[in-house]
């Protein structure tokens, strides 16, 4: 099998519209509809908006989509009563504001081997760190239900907070 993760920002230029929109309703995601909804129906219309970048890992042999991560940037308002002190050093908070990177999005299809999820998040990381590189910011952010709490823990990050709604984590990984 040969793996490569491409923008999808290339895909909509290389292919046509509905050529695209077949590769994209192939993708399932089980475990999570919410995923699969947002590569579907929303990821295209944030490309063409600057709101994201999605990145595509498409098994080339078979022409079909493993899994999918989207990066953005948005700040996290946080109250530091509730931070341990090193993490707020840690986050260059201004008034209470820190700036981070932010993954929205993680998903492997139902078809990919346990895993796909881990490598594609190395290589959203690996992108972070260009981009810090580049023009700073150390924080990477991001939501999920408590399930996921320990899967992110393994992979360096750490719970800072619940979301305004409450129903999701708010974790950290410092990069
Ligand atoms: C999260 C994800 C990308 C990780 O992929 P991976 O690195 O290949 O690792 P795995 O898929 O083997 O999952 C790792 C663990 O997380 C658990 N897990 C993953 N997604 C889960 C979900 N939506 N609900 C409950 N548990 C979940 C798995 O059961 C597994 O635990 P186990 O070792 O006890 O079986 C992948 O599991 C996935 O696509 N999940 C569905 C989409 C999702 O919920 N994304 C997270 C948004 S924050």
């Amino acid at each position: 099998m040969s793996v490569e993760i491409y923008k999808l920002h290339k895909l909509m230029n290389d292919m046509n519209k509905d050529e695209l929109s077949l590769l994209l309703s192939k993708f399932k995601c089980s475990r999570n509809k919410d995923s699969e909804y947002f590569l579907k129906k929303i990821a295209v219309r944030h490309e063409k908006k600057d709101i994201s970048r999605t990145y595509v890992a498409i098994d080339t042999d078979a022409d079909a989509i493993l899994g999918y991560f989207t990066l953005a940037l948005k700040c996290l308002s946080v109250d530091v009563a509730d931070l341990d002190e090193d993490v707020i050093e840690l986050m260059n908070l201004k008034d209470n504001v820190a700036q981070a990177y932010l993954i929205g999005q993680l998903a492997r299809s139902d078809h990919a081997e346990r895993g796909s999820g881990k490598m594609m998040l190395d290589e959203a990381i690996r992108s972070f760190f260009v981009g810090k590189d580049m023009f700073g910011c150390r924080m990477v952010r991001l939501d999920c239900r408590d399930e996921l709490i320990d899967y992110y823990r393994s992979h360096d990050f750490r719970p800072i907070g619940k979301n305004p709604d409450k129903d999701l984590n708010q974790m950290a990984r410092f990069i």
